[in-house]
């Protein structure tokens, strides 16, 4: 973990980056990843050669990929059209087959994409899913060693917890472990708008990494104490914030967590110790959220400009 004490200059409360970020397949999913195909090797499931899919918009893929090369597995990745260019290259480095799915008439992409992993499961003799949306073995690794780390790092637990929701796997097992470990800590769940998940009205979104276009198996359990709903813009303003004043490159989800933060800075007590999630990194993100002539025709040249006004919290004004 950092301190990131340079983010919202001025601000009072100590804030933790938890560097997922730095994980070997560059994301958090790493955990899972090693949790899930674990999972499937205990319970009989899958040994080597057998055949692997899953449906992921990139990071898992990769983590799962990379897993699978080393285990003598046969990964199968179903991707739809908004998953991550970079993300799709470095699964077929490791070996991936990808199954691209079009989106649907109906926009929603995650539905297309789980009935094509049904398919293949049918289609393909000894398949097995590794199912990240509804898999308890998600949740379990985060709870056995996501949030222990961030504890042992801190020396006590934070008061506050910021994570990222797509599965609603980190979140659910952050949520077990804080109530297995009676901490007061205040969990707060950071989503898109336009996902679909808490309740949420699913909308057309451009970034991967966070939301959802159906609520899923695990996110039914989940009861973060504060939700947030990021615009994408705001994203990429967090994601830009915390590349200049703190030097970490990091993707869409991380950049919704800075502007979660950023909203959340005046209700904060002053000696609040924050904990946030670094779920990525953001290389994979170079041609989308850092590149300045895709942010302004995606949207408009609004989250440069606040850049360049160089407010201590752009994000003041819209508190939560
Ligand atoms: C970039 C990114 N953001 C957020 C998350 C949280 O996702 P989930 O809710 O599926 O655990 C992940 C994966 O863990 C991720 O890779």
């Amino acid at each position: 973990m950092t301190r990131l004490d340079r983010l919202f200059p001025r601000s009072a409360p100590v804030i933790h980056g938890k560097l997922d970020s730095l994980q070997l397949s560059g994301s958090i999913k790493e955990r899972t990843a090693v949790a899930l195909l674990a999972g499937l090797v205990r319970d009989g499931h899958l040994s080597p050669g057998g055949t692997v899919v899953e449906s992921t918009s990139g990071n898992l893929g990769v983590a799962l990929a990379r897993l699978c090369a080393i285990s003598g597995f046969v990964f199968v990745a179903v991707v739809d059209e908004r998953a991550n260019v970079a993300a799709c290259r470095a699964m077929q480095a490791y070996g991936a087959t990808l199954e691209r799915v079009p989106t649907p008439p109906d926009g929603n992409r995650l539905a297309a994409r789980l009935r094509r992993v049904r398919e293949l499961l049918d289609a393909i003799p000894g398949a097995v899913t590794t199912d990240q949306y509804g898999n308890a073995d998600s949740p379990a690794v985060h709870a056995a060693s996501t949030y222990p780390e961030i504890v042992a790092d801190l020396g006590r637990p934070p008061t506050h917890l910021y994570a990222a929701t797509s599965t609603s796997g980190t979140l659910l097992g952050l949520q077990q472990a804080i109530a297995a470990d009676g901490h007061d800590v205040e969990l707060v769940a950071v989503d898109a708008e336009g996902s679909a998940l808490f309740g949420g009205t699913p909308a057309e979104r451009q970034l991967p990494g966070l939301g959802a276009g159906v609520e899923t198996a695990l996110s039914g359990s989940a009861r973060p104490d504060v939700l947030h709903r990021i615009p994408e813009s705001d994203m990429v303003l967090g994601c830009r914030l915390l590349a200049r004043r703190e030097g970490i490159l990091a993707g869409a989800s991380t950049g919704a967590i800075v502007a979660a933060l950023g909203r959340d800075l005046a209700r904060l007590s002053d000696d609040a110790r924050v904990a946030v999630i670094v779920h990525d990194s953001g290389v994979p993100y170079l041609p989308t959220v850092y590149d300045d002539e895709w942010v302004a025709d995606t949207f408009g040249t609004g989250p440069l400009e606040a850049l360049a006004a160089g407010a201590p919290n752009p994000f003041g004004s819209s508190a939560a």
